[in-house]
């Protein structure tokens, strides 16, 4: 196994192209198993969740080939001519929750589907509930046997009217895949807004489906009996773009970040020029500018989109760890998200927790310590803190943070930070 040495106290500057976005491309690479035709996906970023994940097609009977675009992203030439098996194993699907989105096509083209529960990030319980409301409205039966979803269906599934309790990014994402073949008009309420359901609806859109709506709260879907191939291409990670507008934060420095959509990161643009940031921007860059080390302290409370990520949280903890002062952070999507708290700590941050929120009391200096990532973006998090602190930190278990950034020691490399990648003898 991997880990990250970093020796901390410089300050970032130059530019850093953004890659495409994970959280995009997973559900795009599994809508494209809704067609027999070839599906062209572009900008897909090198990322262990995607290699995960494109295991698991060619499992399942997909053929593919992923050829260099240029040096930094890849196009993947995916086709699924037949479902050959209907089994997403636990060894495929423990490693990463998007994985179980593959029940949608696996049960509309096979008839039943046995997909393992899920695992991913240890954030919070994740329940599936509101998946398999879905699938039972829509008149699928479902057994949960052995650690295995088994859901099946003996005649075409039925168009629903949901609602959900809570606006899930993943049940967004499994309706619009699922209504896409489901004849007749669906709608999803409270649905969720993040650009990457957006990235989604466009492509089933250009498969075939008629999707209207998404970006807003109501989807509407006319469902047909049949999708198409498409040529697509994956959006710009906004959660690796807010990672190193934060980094350069607490580190003090200069960084251009291109290839975004300015968009999808308002809501830190703000947070950011609260924290006494200086911000220059256009439609697909952005620029932050932070000249001296003092950050004013700033609350935040992570919300569904438009609000602030909860995939930034850990980020933005590290950036307060450094404030002058008292701040607030609330997470409200996942109730087990701040098990970077510990190792942050670790660095000498001043942090307590009270149920749902951090209570972070800034200090001047935090100092390198040997740390342990414990989830993706907790991961980024202590990268962060680490490239502020002074003197040298290790940060072992980097294949959590290997599952979701596209290089990021060489990206922050090049900006001046002193950061390697080394083989750790100790685990
Ligand atoms: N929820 C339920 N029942 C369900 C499904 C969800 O109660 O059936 C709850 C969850 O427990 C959670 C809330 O709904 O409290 C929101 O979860 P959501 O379903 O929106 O999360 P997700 O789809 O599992 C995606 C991202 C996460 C990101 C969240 C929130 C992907 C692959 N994952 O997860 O990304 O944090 O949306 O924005 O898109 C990450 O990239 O590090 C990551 C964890």
């Amino acid at each position: 196994m991997d880990l990250i040495q970093i020796k901390g106290g410089n300050f970032l500057e130059g530019e850093i192209s953004i890659s495409g976005s994970k959280n995009a491309s997973l559900p795009m690479i599994i809508a494209s198993l809704l067609t027999r035709d070839k599906v062209k996906i572009r900008n897909i970023p090198n990322l262990s969740d995607v290699s995960t994940l494109l295991k698991l097609i060619k499992s399942l009977g997909s053929e593919f080939e992923l050829k260099n675009e240029d040096n930094s992203s890849y196009k993947l030439i995916v086709q699924t001519k037949e479902i050959k098996n209907n089994i997403a194993s636990y060894d495929l699907v423990r490693k990463m929750r998007a994985s179980f989105w593959v029940l949608a096509p696996l049960i509309l083209r096979y008839g039943e589907a046995k997909v393992s529960l899920p695992g991913g990030c240890a954030i919070g319980i994740r329940p599936i509930n509101f998946y398999l409301s879905i699938l039972e409205k829509m008149g699928a039966s479902i057994k949960i046997k052995d650690g295995y979803v088994q859901a099946s269906i003996k005649s075409n599934l039925q168009p629903i009217n949901y609602k959900l309790d809570f606006p899930s990014v993943g049940v967004t994402h499994f309706f619009l895949m699922i209504s896409s073949l489901v004849e007749g008009e669906s709608i999803i309420r409270n649905a969720a807004m993040e650009p990457e359901i957006i990235s989604l609806a466009s492509m089933l859109n250009k498969m075939g489906a008629k999707i209207t709506g998404h970006g807003t709260d109501k989807i509407v879907i006319n469902g047909c009996s049949k999708l198409k191939g498409a040529d697509t291409k994956i959006p710009p990670d906004r959660i690796e773009a807010g990672t190193f507008a934060l980094a350069v934060a607490t580190t003090g420095g200069k960084l251009k970040l291109k290839s975004i959509n300015i968009k999808e990161i308002e809501i830190l643009k703000d947070v950011l020029k609260n924290t006494d940031v200086e911000i220059k921007s256009s439609e697909n860059f952005i620029e932050i500018i932070k000249k001296n080390r003092v950050i004013h302290p700033t609350d935040i409370e992570t919300k569904p989109y438009p609000g602030f990520p909860t995939d930034l949280q850990a980020q933005f903890m590290a950036l307060m760890a450094y404030s002058n002062g008292k701040s607030k952070i609330k997470e409200t999507i996942f109730e087990n998200r701040f098990m970077h708290v510990q190792e942050l700590v670790r660095l000498g941050a001043k942090i307590k927790l009270n149920g749902d929120t951090a209570i972070v009391n800034g200090v001047k200096k935090l100092y390198g310590a040997p740390l342990m990532a414990t989830d993706l973006r907790a991961s980024a998090s202590l990268i962060i803190g680490a490239l502020r602190a002074e003197g040298t930190s290790t940060i072992r278990r980097v294949y959590h943070l290997d599952r979701g950034f596209d290089k990021i020691e060489q990206k922050l490399s090049s900006c001046g930070a002193i950061i390697e990648r080394k083989r750790d003898n100790n685990e």
